[in-house]
């Protein structure tokens, strides 16, 4: 990827892709093309052409998706499906058809069975049932890999997907209802610390184990993986560590300030046990992630603090 080669990241103002141009920016790729939702909607096929017929970029970031979490999933499984099916598909085909070089698609670590064996390889998609909360949304990701794969088979389009595990940092969504989990609890611990409440209650027993990773962590990799990867198919790009959500919550609580009780609501679901995910290949390559969970919580908090000044 040369410094000039024009570069378009989707999905520019999301947590991922503003981590991505981040990163894009630091290592001196200036040459990028970015359109919010309300200038390019990628729902639409006749739009999405007619953008890379006339810009033509060499190189896509594909991380614009409809992206909740579990609440929003199961409310609205109809729009993750539609939405990210069309989005995906529209890139993918476009990308291919006005030639461009190598892209890159954001598929998720939620995607891989709810009971794959720990931790996570790469050969492990598509080998079991599916976790049933998200499955609109998985499907989706699932078809865009494999539209990825077919792409680079039939066609030779070096396309490839990456796969995150839980992604939180500057530019995560705080939406009591929408957000995923570090920010919601970070959200809730917030407003409790603001009202003075003496305990909060917790989804579930808190003894899943989760993998997350800093978004900026996660753009680092996306653009090292852009430079130094094309064997298509997927790859791992995780923290490799994993911590219990009741240690998480504990964590989030401390660096909020919120000295309440924590209740566990064991009527609620906990999901699958445990998902980590074997970064090896990926570290294999020479790349590996280094922001430590509590350093990128507080740099987060930071950030929200800031936001909520705006
Ligand atoms: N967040 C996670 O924990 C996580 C974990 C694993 C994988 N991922 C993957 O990473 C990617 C990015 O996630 P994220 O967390 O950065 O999501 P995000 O913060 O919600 O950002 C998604 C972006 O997609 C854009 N978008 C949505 N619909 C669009 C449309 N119809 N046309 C054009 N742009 C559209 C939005 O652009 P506008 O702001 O301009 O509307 C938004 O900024 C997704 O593929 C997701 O599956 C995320």
């Amino acid at each position: 990827m040369k410094s000039n080669n024009l570069i378009y990241v989707a999905g520019h103002n999301g947590m991922v892709g503003s981590a991505i141009v981040r990163n894009l920016k630091q290592q001196g790729y200036t040459n990028l093309i970015m359109k919010s939702s309300s200038d390019l909607d990628l729902r639409d096929k006749q739009a999405t052409e007619d953008f890379f017929a006339q810009h033509k970029p060499k190189y896509v970031f594909l991380a614009a998706a409809k992206v909740g979490g579990i609440i929003a999933n199961d409310n609205y499984g109809a729009d993750f499906i539609s939405q990210n099916l069309a989005i995906q598909s529209n890139v993918i085909e476009s990308s291919h058809q006005f030639g461009v070089k190598k892209l890159l698609f954001l598929g998720s670590s939620c995607i891989y069975p709810k009971l794959a064996s720990q931790p996570m390889k790469e050969e492990a998609l598509l080998t079991g049932e599916l976790e049933p909360t998200n499955l609109p949304y998985a499907i989706a990701k699932i078809a865009g890999k494999i539209m990825c794969d077919a792409y680079y088979k039939q066609y030779d389009f070096d396309a490839f997907t990456v796969m995150p595990p839980n992604v939180y940092g500057v530019g995560d969504n705080f939406h009591p209802e929408n957000s995923h989990v570090i920010a919601g609890l970070m959200y809730r611990f917030h407003q409790a610390k603001i009202n003075k409440q003496d305990k909060i209650t917790c989804w579930g027993t808190g003894s899943p184990f989760r993998e997350f990773i800093y978004a900026d962590d996660l753009g680092d990799a996306c653009v090292f993986l852009m430079k130094n990867y094309s064997k298509g198919g997927m790859i791992n790009a995780g923290s490799g560590e994993e911590i219990s959500i009741k240690q998480l919550a504990k964590t989030i609580a401390q660096i909020v300030g919120f000295e309440g009780e924590l209740i566990w609501d064991t009527s609620k679901p906990d999901g699958t046990p445990k998902k980590l995910m074997d970064n090896s290949k990926i570290n294999q390559l020479g790349w590996k992630s280094t922001t430590p969970l509590k350093e990128g919580l507080e740099a987060m908090y930071q950030w929200y603090l800031k936001s909520l000044q705006q």
